[in-house]
């Protein structure tokens, strides 16, 4: 069942994180809906640009409508991810997106309050919500490239102003998280200072964090031990890092860099063990089954597992 993100972040406020993961194939729809249904867990399926480039718009809404015919009983969001203000139009205009993000996080202050307002009334008037971003994370975000020293974390009382100005329904705030396998060096990690400061400035109102990947040491390990060139310091969130965030506003948290490295791990190893294989549906497989796996256990860090009925009660 396709709900809304709204009607997931009331349940979620304060108690949990909803995960968002990018979904650009068929392979990745089935592990994450399995892999939920064993989790009993409610998800955002969510589509970048280069996923509607890659795939075409219309092929994964059919891929996501069928995965939903599949699995009958879960209960999810659709939202685009990362959208410029011409795509979120189209998107709010498909009638398919549960919700939109206006990235326009790039642009001074005025600029990004002025874009995200009128994201937000063309997306109100179609009964979607809108996530926008305030601030900068380090990594590469679609086409801009942010170089480290320039990502700048969201200031609490500018956090506040965007919200009243723009009349946006959730925020991804920059708290020390950067898109992409190598986030973090050394003993950094989440600015949960920041993170409570902004909650101050905004009770209730959902945060979301992006570049949420874990990047698992074993995964880049594996990776490498098959002929991948990976950087083994890369580093992400730890996994207790998502039960600190939820009490301080996170409810909504972005993944998509581990389920590249799922793929990227799999298909490598199978052909290193397999050099004479060419019938791609056996990785896929094990794919499928690894990435439903890596669900399982991400949706008990997040402590969205077991959530499901609390969220079908609110919703039906
Ligand atoms: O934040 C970006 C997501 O990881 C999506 O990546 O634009 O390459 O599809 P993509
Ligand atoms: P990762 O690169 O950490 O998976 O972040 C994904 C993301 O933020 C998508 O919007
Ligand atoms: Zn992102």
């Amino acid at each position: 069942m396709i709900v809304t993100t709204a009607e997931l972040f009331d349940v979620a406020y304060g108690n949990f994180t909803v995960g968002a993961y990018n979904i650009n194939n068929m392979e990745q729809a089935l592990g994450l809906f399995e892999g939920h249904r064993q989790a009993h867990a409610p998800f955002i399926v969510q589509i970048s640009r280069g996923a509607r480039d890659y795939a075409n718009p219309r092929m994964l809404e059919a891929i996501i409508r069928a995965a939903e015919e599949i699995y009958p009983d879960a209960i999810f969001a659709v939202h685009l991810d990362h959208g410029t203000e011409e795509v979120c139009y189209a998107c709010i205009d498909s009638g398919f997106y549960s919700s939109v993000m206006i990235d326009a996080s790039h642009e001074p202050f005025e600029e990004n309050v002025a874009t995200t307002r009128r994201v937000v009334e063309r997306a109100h008037a179609a009964g979607i919500s809108v996530e926008a971003e305030l601030g900068m994370l380090g990594g590469v975000e679609e086409d801009i490239q942010v170089d480290e020293k320039h990502a700048m974390l969201t200031d609490p009382q500018e956090a506040r102003a965007f919200v009243e100005q723009t009349g946006c329904d959730s925020l991804a705030v920059a708290i020390g998280t950067s898109h992409g396998a190598y986030k973090f060096s050394g003993r950094q990690g989440l600015h949960f200072d920041r993170l409570s400061a902004i909650q101050e400035q905004l009770p209730g109102f959902p945060l979301v964090m992006h570049g949420s990947s874990s990047v698992p040491q074993d995964e880049v390990r594996r990776i490498n031990a098959a002929g991948g060139t990976l950087d083994p310091s890369a580093r992400g969130v730890e996994a207790d890092e998502f039960a600190r965030a939820a009490p301080l506003g996170v409810t909504k948290v972005n993944i998509d860099t581990d389920g590249r490295l799922v793929w990227t791990r799999v298909h490598r190893e199978y052909f290193r063990d397999h050099p004479e294989g060419f019938d791609f549906r056996k990785p896929g497989k094990i794919f499928i089954q690894a990435y439903a796996d890596f669900i399982v256990d991400k949706s008990e860090k997040l402590l969205s597992a077991g959530r499901l009925e609390t969220v079908r009660e609110a919703v039906v």
